[in-house]
Protein backbone atom coordinates (compact mmCIF):
# COMPACT_ATOMS: atom_id res chain seq x y z
CA UNK A 1 0.00 0.00 0.00
CA UNK A 2 1.13 3.43 -0.73
CA UNK A 3 2.15 5.35 2.01
CA UNK A 4 -0.18 8.83 2.16
CA UNK A 5 1.70 11.97 2.94
CA UNK A 6 0.65 13.57 6.05
CA UNK A 7 1.36 17.60 5.52
CA UNK A 8 2.29 19.42 8.43
CA UNK A 9 0.00 22.23 9.01
CA UNK A 10 0.24 25.98 10.95
CA UNK A 11 -2.88 27.85 11.27
CA UNK A 12 -2.28 31.92 11.21
CA UNK A 13 -5.41 33.29 13.69
CA UNK A 14 -7.43 31.89 16.10
CA UNK A 15 -10.72 32.89 15.12
CA UNK A 16 -12.21 31.45 12.26
CA UNK A 17 -8.64 28.90 12.16
CA UNK A 18 -10.62 27.25 14.47
CA UNK A 19 -13.00 26.26 12.18
CA UNK A 20 -10.24 24.88 9.43
CA UNK A 21 -9.26 22.91 12.22
CA UNK A 22 -12.01 21.67 13.82
CA UNK A 23 -14.06 21.18 10.09
CA UNK A 24 -11.02 20.35 8.38
CA UNK A 25 -7.63 19.16 9.79
CA UNK A 26 -8.97 17.60 12.59
CA UNK A 27 -10.99 15.47 10.46
CA UNK A 28 -8.57 14.15 8.46
CA UNK A 29 -5.80 13.17 10.63
CA UNK A 30 -4.52 10.55 8.05
CA UNK A 31 -3.65 13.52 5.77
CA UNK A 32 -2.84 16.31 7.66
CA UNK A 33 -1.45 17.57 11.31
CA UNK A 34 -1.90 20.76 13.30
CA UNK A 35 1.65 21.12 14.65
CA UNK A 36 1.76 24.98 15.01
CA UNK A 37 -0.51 27.97 15.82
CA UNK A 38 0.06 31.64 15.75
CA UNK A 39 -1.69 34.58 16.99
CA UNK A 40 -0.60 38.17 18.67
CA UNK A 41 -3.74 37.01 21.08
CA UNK A 42 -1.93 35.08 23.99
CA UNK A 43 -5.30 34.25 25.33
CA UNK A 44 -6.90 33.02 22.33
CA UNK A 45 -3.65 31.17 21.44
CA UNK A 46 -3.83 29.17 24.88
CA UNK A 47 -7.24 28.32 24.31
CA UNK A 48 -7.38 26.80 21.28
CA UNK A 49 -3.84 25.03 21.11
CA UNK A 50 -5.18 23.27 24.47
CA UNK A 51 -8.58 22.45 22.79
CA UNK A 52 -6.67 20.54 19.87
CA UNK A 53 -3.82 19.60 21.66
CA UNK A 54 -1.29 21.82 19.19
CA UNK A 55 2.16 21.47 20.04
CA UNK A 56 3.70 24.49 19.50
CA UNK A 57 2.75 28.13 19.73
CA UNK A 58 4.12 31.62 19.01
CA UNK A 59 3.15 34.99 18.75
CA UNK A 60 5.47 35.57 15.66
CA UNK A 61 4.74 35.26 12.06
CA UNK A 62 8.16 35.59 11.54
CA UNK A 63 9.42 32.82 13.79
CA UNK A 64 6.51 30.51 11.91
CA UNK A 65 7.65 30.90 8.36
CA UNK A 66 11.28 29.65 9.51
CA UNK A 67 10.10 26.37 10.73
CA UNK A 68 11.36 23.52 8.62
CA UNK A 69 8.78 20.86 9.40
CA UNK A 70 6.19 23.42 8.32
CA UNK A 71 4.41 22.63 4.55
CA UNK A 72 1.30 24.56 4.47
CA UNK A 73 0.63 28.10 6.38
CA UNK A 74 -3.08 28.02 6.51
CA UNK A 75 -3.74 32.53 6.88
CA UNK A 76 -6.74 33.09 9.20
CA UNK A 77 -5.97 36.99 9.94
CA UNK A 78 -7.83 39.93 9.37
CA UNK A 79 -7.82 40.68 5.57
CA UNK A 80 -4.53 43.55 5.80
CA UNK A 81 -2.38 41.35 6.19
CA UNK A 82 -3.43 38.32 3.81
CA UNK A 83 -0.88 39.78 1.20
CA UNK A 84 1.97 40.21 3.33
CA UNK A 85 1.79 37.07 5.22
CA UNK A 86 1.25 35.49 1.96
CA UNK A 87 3.85 36.45 -0.04
CA UNK A 88 6.44 35.94 2.87
CA UNK A 89 5.16 32.37 3.18
CA UNK A 90 5.21 31.51 -0.35
CA UNK A 91 9.16 33.24 -0.09
CA UNK A 92 9.90 30.94 2.54
CA UNK A 93 8.65 27.82 0.72
CA UNK A 94 5.50 27.02 1.94
CA UNK A 95 2.35 25.75 0.70
CA UNK A 96 -0.51 28.82 1.16
CA UNK A 97 -4.14 28.47 2.21
CA UNK A 98 -5.35 32.43 2.88
CA UNK A 99 -8.70 33.46 4.13
CA UNK A 100 -11.16 35.71 1.84
CA UNK A 101 -10.41 38.28 1.22
CA UNK A 102 -7.40 37.12 -0.75
CA UNK A 103 -6.50 40.59 -1.71
CA UNK A 104 -7.31 44.34 -1.68
CA UNK A 105 -6.77 45.06 -5.45
CA UNK A 106 -6.22 43.46 -8.49
CA UNK A 107 -2.72 44.68 -8.60
CA UNK A 108 -2.16 43.03 -5.72
CA UNK A 109 -3.75 40.05 -7.08
CA UNK A 110 -1.70 40.41 -9.79
CA UNK A 111 1.56 40.45 -7.33
CA UNK A 112 0.48 37.42 -5.92
CA UNK A 113 0.10 35.39 -8.86
CA UNK A 114 3.71 36.63 -9.99
CA UNK A 115 5.07 35.58 -6.83
CA UNK A 116 3.42 31.99 -6.81
CA UNK A 117 4.82 31.24 -10.42
CA UNK A 118 8.26 31.86 -8.62
CA UNK A 119 7.77 29.77 -5.74
CA UNK A 120 7.54 26.41 -4.93
CA UNK A 121 4.59 26.73 -3.51
CA UNK A 122 0.59 27.41 -4.20
CA UNK A 123 -1.67 30.05 -3.05
CA UNK A 124 -5.09 28.56 -2.05
CA UNK A 125 -7.62 31.37 -1.07
CA UNK A 126 -10.74 30.32 0.90
CA UNK A 127 -13.48 29.93 -1.44
CA UNK A 128 -16.09 27.74 0.14
CA UNK A 129 -19.10 27.82 -2.00
CA UNK A 130 -16.78 26.78 -5.23
CA UNK A 131 -19.25 23.63 -5.41
CA UNK A 132 -21.98 25.42 -4.57
CA UNK A 133 -24.91 25.61 -7.65
CA UNK A 134 -27.00 28.50 -6.36
CA UNK A 135 -25.68 30.77 -9.62
CA UNK A 136 -26.41 27.79 -11.94
CA UNK A 137 -29.61 27.48 -11.11
CA UNK A 138 -30.75 30.56 -11.45
CA UNK A 139 -29.14 30.77 -15.02
CA UNK A 140 -30.76 27.98 -16.06
CA UNK A 141 -34.08 29.65 -14.55
CA UNK A 142 -33.07 32.64 -17.08
CA UNK A 143 -31.81 30.29 -20.13
CA UNK A 144 -35.04 28.41 -19.65
CA UNK A 145 -36.64 31.70 -20.05
CA UNK A 146 -38.43 31.50 -17.30
CA UNK A 147 -37.72 34.33 -15.35
CA UNK A 148 -38.40 36.34 -18.02
CA UNK A 149 -36.02 39.36 -19.58
CA UNK A 150 -33.43 40.22 -16.70
CA UNK A 151 -32.86 44.02 -16.22
CA UNK A 152 -31.75 44.25 -12.87
CA UNK A 153 -30.45 41.23 -10.95
CA UNK A 154 -29.07 41.91 -7.16
CA UNK A 155 -27.85 38.78 -4.60
CA UNK A 156 -28.72 38.93 -0.96
CA UNK A 157 -27.51 36.08 1.23
CA UNK A 158 -29.60 35.77 4.95
CA UNK A 159 -27.05 33.60 6.90
CA UNK A 160 -28.02 32.62 10.23
CA UNK A 161 -24.79 33.41 12.54
CA UNK A 162 -24.50 31.62 15.69
CA UNK A 163 -22.09 32.70 18.51
CA UNK A 164 -19.60 29.52 16.96
N1 LIG B 1 -14.66 32.00 4.76
C1 LIG B 1 -15.55 32.50 5.61
O1 LIG B 1 -16.74 32.25 5.57
C2 LIG B 1 -15.04 33.41 6.69
C3 LIG B 1 -15.73 33.52 7.89
C4 LIG B 1 -15.21 34.35 8.87
C5 LIG B 1 -14.05 35.07 8.64
N2 LIG B 1 -13.43 34.96 7.45
C6 LIG B 1 -12.20 35.71 7.19
O2 LIG B 1 -11.17 35.20 8.03
C7 LIG B 1 -10.31 36.25 8.43
C8 LIG B 1 -10.24 36.30 9.96
O3 LIG B 1 -11.54 36.56 10.44
P1 LIG B 1 -11.95 36.20 11.94
O4 LIG B 1 -13.42 36.35 11.99
O5 LIG B 1 -11.32 34.94 12.37
O6 LIG B 1 -11.26 37.44 12.71
P2 LIG B 1 -10.80 37.49 14.22
O7 LIG B 1 -10.47 38.93 14.48
O8 LIG B 1 -11.76 36.79 15.10
O9 LIG B 1 -9.45 36.62 14.25
C9 LIG B 1 -8.27 37.07 13.66
C10 LIG B 1 -7.13 36.64 14.59
O10 LIG B 1 -5.90 37.04 13.98
C11 LIG B 1 -5.03 37.45 15.02
N3 LIG B 1 -3.98 38.28 14.48
C12 LIG B 1 -4.03 39.59 14.15
N4 LIG B 1 -2.83 40.01 13.70
C13 LIG B 1 -2.01 38.93 13.72
C14 LIG B 1 -0.65 38.72 13.36
N5 LIG B 1 0.10 39.69 12.87
N6 LIG B 1 -0.12 37.47 13.52
C15 LIG B 1 -0.87 36.47 14.04
N7 LIG B 1 -2.17 36.61 14.39
C16 LIG B 1 -2.73 37.83 14.23
C17 LIG B 1 -5.95 38.17 16.01
O11 LIG B 1 -5.37 38.27 17.30
C18 LIG B 1 -7.19 37.29 15.97
O12 LIG B 1 -7.17 36.30 16.98
C19 LIG B 1 -10.86 37.54 7.79
O13 LIG B 1 -10.18 37.79 6.60
C20 LIG B 1 -12.32 37.19 7.51
O14 LIG B 1 -12.84 37.90 6.42
C21 LIG B 1 -13.91 34.15 6.48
Amino acid sequence: MPQTRIWNVAVVGCGIGRSHIAEGYARHPDKFRVRTLCDVDEGRLAALGDEFSVPRRTRSFDELVRMDDIDIVDICTPPALHVTQTLAALAAGKQVVCEKPLAGSLAEVDRLIAAEKEAAGRVMPIFQYRFGNGLQKAKRLVDLGIAGKPYLATVETAWKRTPQ
